[in-house]
């Protein structure tokens, strides 16, 4: 059996990158594919872009996906998790895909990252959301709960003092916090942040740091395919989870592999081509 390959980055289509790996391996595979905006994402630094246009829209974008998405199923662990991340031009589509491949019992969860700055539209309600959609072979995957709490509201009564049932039990808050829910209010990373590398379409350190603490254990392994900047990689990496990079795009597997380097001193030949 081949060796499995791990804390490797890939200059390649992701389609060929899955078929080097070992199957049932990954606990957590995330994937922020190209959203179909039918822009050219042009980066803030010369030649970091990739191309996000698709002949005959959807129709093209969407088989494209979803075989895509097929080719990864099978290296998910059988309690792993999928997340995809994407906004409301395929995300509805994409949920039904993810229902065929999984299963509906395989649906976990549909997560918003709400996030605000950026222009606001004249015309409509602006669009100020993305959505996650967290699947899972298991209808109980690894979900470590208090590794992702939150503060209490400051104007929670509960977070005070408790509550008491009508039962007399009295019910304490947690020290750690309350449980998260599905809407996750993260700033989108501005001009001006310190962890912005000028890559477009670069997601914030924290959601990254949100998903993998939550779906995974130290040790385990985290896919990213579609790996961009390389955000996933740098905070698995520092989280102490191994991890599998690609991106098709020569510019951002250059910028993952420096910010691997950087960020979390990673020292060595990361990076790998796959033939096409
Ligand atoms: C939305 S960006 C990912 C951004 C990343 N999450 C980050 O934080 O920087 C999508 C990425 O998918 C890559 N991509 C597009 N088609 C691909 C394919 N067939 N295989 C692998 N990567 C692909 C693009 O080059 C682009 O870097």
């Amino acid at each position: 059996m081949a060796e499995k390959i791990v804390d490797k980055l890939f200059r390649g289509d992701m389609l060929h990158v899955a078929s080097l790996l070992t199957p049932k391996s990954f606990q957590l595979i995330y994937l922020d594919p190209p959203f179909a905006t039918g822009r050219e994402q042009l980066g803030s630094k010369k030649g970091l872009a990739y191309d996000d246009r698709w002949v005959g829209d959807l129709d093209t974008y969407l088989p494209w996906l979803k075989e895509r998405l097929l080719a990864v199923y099978d290296l998910l662990t059988d309690d792993g998790s999928l997340v995809l991340h994407l906004d409301w031009r395929a995300s509805h589509y994409a949920r039904v895909i993810l229902d065929e491949i999984f299963g509906r019992q395989g649906f976990i969860n549909e997560i918003i990252w709400h996030y605000t700055g950026g222009g606001r539209s004249k015309t409509r309600f602006s669009c100020k959301h993305d959505t996650l959609l967290w699947y899972s072979r298991s209808r109980r995957p690894v979900f470590n709960i208090d590794a992702v709490r939150v503060p209490y509201k400051k104007t929670s009564g509960y977070a005070k003092a408790g509550i008491v049932a009508a039962s007399g039990r009295h019910y304490l808050p947690d020290p750690l916090g309350t449980p998260v829910d599905d809407v996750w209010e993260i700033p989108i990373i501005n001009p001006m942040a310190t962890e912005r590398v000028g890559y477009p379409t670069q997601k914030p350190l924290k959601l990254l740091t949100r998903l993998i603490e939550g779906l995974t254990n130290p040790g385990d392994l985290v896919g990213d395919f579609c790996c961009g900047s390389g955000t996933t990689l740098v905070v698995a990496q520092s989280l102490g989870r191994h991890w599998v990079g690609s991106d098709i795009s020569a510019a951002a597997v250059k910028c993952a592999a420096t910010r691997l380097r950087k960020e979390c001193q990673i020292e060595g030949d990361i990076t790998a081509d796959c033939a096409d």
